[in-house]
């Protein structure tokens, strides 16, 4: 186990070292805070408002290459079933490598899953989300009516979701993928909750709807349930015969989908080897996306992810971001005891990246024990939360200030995705761009350096007050800046944080892609729908349960 690594003593005996500098103090060492900085295609992470010296990241690397970091990686990239509890590769970076050139030779070996080559499935099917994303959004294929299909409704949850949701936000306000959606609607049904039903629905036509049904397994009981809510949405107002126009599907379960009515040639596949919450990239994301979006914009994206992935899979440990990103979270949850992380982009196109992030890594990385089954003695994993800046500012910033040391992921831009246009200049000194990234660069300082109880004095606080006016500063953050928000820097991002879940996985040497943590939950409520709807059909009486929710599910069903 990693913990019985002199790499990991190493650490925690450092953290003494650590205990006893403030980074008020670290931060004055001009050296060290140009060496605790990173920079690869346009991303630049700086990370020297962590409680890190370079001694610290000198037994961060010796931790990577006691963990076999390096390895694990390559091992992931080429197709090895590192996710060994569900025996399968873990491939979601082919989903975004380019076209494999050339005949397959022996010196050109082609990436193969069980036989198959990846390269070549993952392109089959993104040429045909092309083409069919052409055709609906030209009007080519037309609804049952002859009405071209303006809206999109795409039904799925999780990782059929979420991820989907952040890059469609993300997207939404950039000046090229607004104008290739103009005049369309892409909305999304996750919950099973009839309230997300009327949401999704409101105002849409069905005879301009098209219905994407995206589910890996093609058995998740909200999605099911969603999928047969909307396709009598249609068919009520359609027939029967308009689902073969209005709906499709995206899944690993073709069988499935057929039999809930979908014809297969309306189906777009993909494979075992992307987990759920690392499918954006495959027709879980690309197909809704380019429905809205246009396909070429998609290739961007795929190509700002494909690009992170060169650089985990080549660059040296001390210059790999999500190497670098995924270190400082394990010395930040397992070595100082900051279990929660916040995620807190200045950009409101963002507003769904912290979401899809604690999908990512929390259902990655909430594990108890190590590959091997071993218990782990220490917590994996990280709580994660975010929201925008600087909307956050004025919501739960007070506790990062002054309350737990919560370590924080700071994302900004150095040009605004939709600058205000309204002369042709900057109606203020200062633009909102500016304003916005003026908080970015202010809350990391005030975050680490804090305010003294001399300083409180010196401006003149009443000493009552002093001790609710002092910050106690040191705490952790990174800035991540990059150029602007387009769907190539969208998709770095989204690898960046796909890979530094890995990293941290591999580092604590447990299988980030398995989830059997969700099964219990499922079970039982299988058990309860089963007792809801004998009770409700037959009056009978509740039984079987603990004494708690027999008489909770008593008084709903009252
Ligand atoms: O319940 C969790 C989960 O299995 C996630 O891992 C997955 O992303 C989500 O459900 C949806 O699953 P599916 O795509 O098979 O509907």
């Amino acid at each position: 186990m990693i913990l019985d690594t002199p790499a990991w003593k190493n650490l925690a005996a450092h953290v003494a070292d650590i205990r006893a500098t403030h980074l008020r103090d670290l931060m004055r060492d001009g050296a060290r805070c140009a060496g605790l900085v990173c920079e690869h295609d346009g991303v630049v992470i700086d990370f020297s408002r962590q409680n890190v010296t370079a001694c610290t990241m000198e037994l961060l690397f010796d931790l990577a290459r006691a963990a076999g970091l390096e390895r694990k990686i390559a091992a992931m990239a080429s197709g090895e079933k590192i996710n060994t509890t569900e025996n399968r590769a873990v491939l979601h970076m082919a989903l975004r490598a380019p076209p494999a050139k050339g005949a397959p030779s022996s010196r050109n070996a082609r990436l193969r899953v069980d036989g198959a080559d990846v390269n070549a499935q993952v392109h089959e099917v993104l040429k045909r989300i092309k083409t069919f994303s052409d055709q609906v959004r030209s009007g080519t294929w037309k609804g049952a009516t002859g009405k071209p299909l303006t809206d999109v409704v795409a039904i799925g949850i999780g990782g059929s979701y979420l991820g989907p949701e952040f890059v469609f936000e993300a997207l939404r306000t950039d000046p090229a993928c607004a104008r290739a959606a103009d005049g369309r609607r892409l909305r999304f049904l996750a919950n099973v909750d009839p309230i997300d039903v009327a949401r999704a629905l409101e105002g849409l036509d069905p005879a301009r709807t098209l219905v994407v049904v995206v589910s890996k397994t093609f058995t998740t009981a909200e999605t099911m349930l969603n999928a047969r809510t909307v396709r009598a949405w249609l068919v009520k107002k359609l027939g029967a015969k308009a689902v073969a126009k209005h709906m499709v599907a995206v899944s690993t379960n073709l069988p499935e989908v057929e039999a809930f009515g979908i014809d297969p040639r309306n189906a777009f596949g993909f494979w075992d080897w992307v987990g759920g919450r690392y499918s954006v990239c495959s027709a879980v994301g690309i197909l809704p996306l380019s429905l809205q979006y246009g396909f070429p914009r998609l290739a961007e994206f795929l190509a700002g992810a494909h690009a992170i992935d060169r650089h985990v899979t080549s660059a040296p440990p001390e210059r790999n971001l999500p190497v670098i990103l995924g270190l400082l979270g394990i010395w930040n949850a397992s070595f100082l005891g900051h279990g929660t992380r916040a995620l807190l982009p200045y950009c409101q196109a963002l507003l769904k990246f912290a979401p899809h992030i604690q999908q990512v890594d929390m259902e990655s990385n909430g594990k108890r024990v190590t590959i091997e089954g071993e218990v782990l003695p220490v917590d994996a994993g990280e709580i994660d939360f975010g929201e925008p800046g600087t909307n956050g500012q004025h919501s739960f910033y007070q506790l990062l200030h002054q309350g737990r040391v919560v370590p924080a992921d700071f994302i900004g831009f150095r040009t605004s995705q939709n600058p205000i246009r309204l002369t042709g200049k900057p109606i203020e000194p200062v633009s909102n761009h500016d304003e916005l990234m003026a908080n970015f660069f202010a809350q990391p300082d005030a975050l680490a350096m804090g305010k003294t109880a001399a300083e409180c004095l010196a401006e003149g606080v009443p000493e009552g007050l002093v001790p609710h006016k002092v910050f106690p500063g040191n705490r952790p953050s990174t800035m991540l800046l990059l150029e602007r928000l387009t769907p190539y820097t969208c998709g770095q991002l989204l690898a960046l944080y796909e890979h530094r879940t890995a990293v941290e996985g591999f580092v604590w040497g447990i299988n980030s892609f398995d989830q059997w943590g969700v099964e219990l939950g499922k079970v039982l409520a299988k058990q309860v729908r089963t007792q809801l709807a004998a009770s409700r059909r037959t009056k009978s009486p509740i039984a079987g349960f603990n004494p708690s929710t027999s008489a909770m599910l008593t008084r709903y069903l009252a």
